[in-house]
């Protein structure tokens, strides 16, 4: 893998069910202007040759693909997951503590520099989501009790809304990393996420990575629009 340009903190979604567009839109990026993410659908779509294709491109990728199971089922998982050379990957934090446990020591036997992350809460769910699956806490509480079990837990950080960013490096170590969805420039549609913010803030709120998808995907110029949100967060980072 690739360059001596700085490892990007711009995550671009590759959110497709084909590999022909999934390439296509490869290309038309830079992997020394961005890091991908490969989620559910272009995965099932697609499988792990998906993941070689994109590596030959000399992406960084992160495997989105959000594991919540039993301890034994995430662990055998990760352990496949960890074969494929991954930059990052991440697990559903509500799997509880045991189960984060497990999947971070046997990632760290296969892949010692993979990156595993929790997700938190979901950036298309707002309070009132919340309180329909029954959850007491709001969305902020909620994110930060997760988050402090993902860092009890030992994993490198979290998936969460740049809204959250800020409240998580207060309370825990800045390495803890958050990575962070949801992210539109001014005045752009705000899709199905219910809790956005401009790459600014988010840099402001202490955002180490942002992931940024159909902004990004369906504008007429991807590439300019990725160095547009990308110079606006890292100008902007703590
Ligand atoms: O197109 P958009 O910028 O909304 O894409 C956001 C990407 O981040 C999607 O791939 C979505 O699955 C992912 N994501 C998210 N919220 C999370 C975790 C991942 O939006 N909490």
């Amino acid at each position: 893998m690739s360059s001596e340009a700085p490892l990007s903190k711009v995550i671009v979604a590759l959110d497709c069910n084909n590999e022909n567009d999934a390439l296509e839109i490869a290309n038309l990026l830079d992997p020394k202007l961005c890091n991908l993410k490969i989620g559910l659908e272009l995965f099932i779509s697609c499988g792990p040759s998906i993941i070689k294709k994109i590596h030959n491109l000399n992406y960084k990728i992160f495997l989105d693909l959000k594991l919540n199971d039993i301890s034994n089922t995430v662990l055998k998982s990760i352990n496949t997951i960890g074969k494929l050379g991954i930059w990052m990957t991440n697990i559903h934090s509500s799997g509880g503590k045991k189960m984060m446990l497990n999947a971070q020591e046997e990632l760290r036997k296969v892949q010692k520099d993979c990156l595993l992350l929790g997700v938190t809460i979901l950036t298309s769910l707002n309070d009132k989501d919340l309180k329909e699956i029954g959850f007491q806490n709001n969305v902020n509480n909620q994110v930060l009790r997760m988050a402090s079990l993902c860092h009890q837990s030992k994993l490198n950080g979290i998936v969460c809304s740049a809204n959250e960013a800020k409240v998580i490096k207060e309370n825990l170590p800045s390495e803890f990393i958050c990575v962070c969805p949801g992210i539109r420039a001014l005045g752009d549609d705000i899709d199905d996420q219910s809790r956005v913010m401009t790459p600014m803030l988010a840099a402001k709120n202490g955002a180490d990575y942002i992931v940024v998808g159909r902004p990004i995907t369906r504008s007429r110029d991807p590439k300019n629009t990725l160095t547009i949100f990308k110079k606006e967060f890292e100008e902007n980072m703590r």
